[in-house]
């Protein structure tokens, strides 16, 4: 068991602790015992149970899925492919002049703090017009809610995030999709590449919008460990650097236009 499919393997081992405290609340004659242990361990379930949907595959699958393939190596294939970088001044002219901006946020987002610098941004591009919305995949950033948790403390209203499935419809007619620090939640490959670890799993079509930015530090991978061929698709715009550094020099480039 690797790449994406750990955080539900602790889910549903976290539920079984409960449920083996609920136990030793039977022979020990422990109502408290029972009932935190039945609360530990249905909360466990049902988490998991929500993730391995949010992957579209089943438990068993999970578990079971990797006995008898044999290991490849997901990152790296020792291709350098070439991609388009630019800097926080052109993401700035490309951002202040769209009509709709998609933002989506990822772990790296978390990392850098950068939950509001993304919020600054999105004021000063609501204030020249542009229609801003977040688009929130069910497992991005490291556990459950990660990125709800984190833009609700930069107080970005709730009614500006949208699911996958309701995000997805809109990519097409997005002129810019601002990718902050996610990356397996954004990989093509979980849709075109049965060899990918994260094939089958529902991602945010980024790709389909007018074009993409990314925001990250360097070309390595996401948590599954996969290339991501986002970064060299013509559409895609890389600005390399900390999440925050490079939203702050894009608000400071927007605020003097
Ligand atoms: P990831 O695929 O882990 O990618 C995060 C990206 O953020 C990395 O590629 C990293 O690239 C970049 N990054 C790190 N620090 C940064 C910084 N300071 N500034 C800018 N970029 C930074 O994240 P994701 O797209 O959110 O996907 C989540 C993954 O975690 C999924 O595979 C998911 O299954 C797994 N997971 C999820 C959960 C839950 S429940 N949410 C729990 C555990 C695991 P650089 O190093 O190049 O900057």
């Amino acid at each position: 068991i690797g790449g994406a499919d750990m955080p539900v393997v602790i889910s549903l081992l976290n539920s079984y602790s409960g449920m083996a405290g609920a136990a030793a609340g039977f022979v020990l004659h422990n109502n408290v015992l029972i009932i935190s242990g039945a609360l530990v361990g249905a909360s466990g379930i049902i988490l998991t149970q929500i993730m391995c949907r949010a992957m579209n595959r089943s438990l068993t699958n999970v578990l079971f899925g990797a006995f008898g393939a044999t290991s490849t190596a997901v990152a790296g294939d020792g291709v350098d492919r070439p991609v388009r970088t630019v800097r926080p001044e052109d993401a700035a002219v490309m951002l202040g002049y769209a009509r709709s901006v998609v933002f989506v946020p990822g772990y790296g987002l978390a990392v850098a703090q950068a939950q509001h610098s993304v919020k600054e941004l999105a004021s000063l591009l609501e204030k020249r017009g542009v229609d801003v919305k977040y688009a929130i995949h069910p497992v991005a950033g490291r556990m459950p809610g990660h990125m709800n948790v984190l833009l609700a403390e930069a107080d970005v209203p709730y009614d500006k995030l949208y699911e996958m499935d309701d995000i997805n419809r809109e990519f097409e007619r997005t002129d810019v999709a601002l990718v902050i620090g996610a990356n397996d939640v954004t990989n093509p490959a979980a849709r075109t590449d049965p060899k990918s670890p994260l094939y089958g799993m529902p991602i945010l079509n980024v790709d389909h919008a007018k074009s993409v930015i990314v925001i990250k530090r360097s070309m390595n991978p996401g948590f599954a460990g996969s290339d991501n061929d986002l970064y060299c698709n013509k559409k895609t715009a890389m600005l390399f650097g900390d999440a925050k550094k490079m939203l702050v020099a894009v608000v400071g480039e927007i605020s003097k236009s």
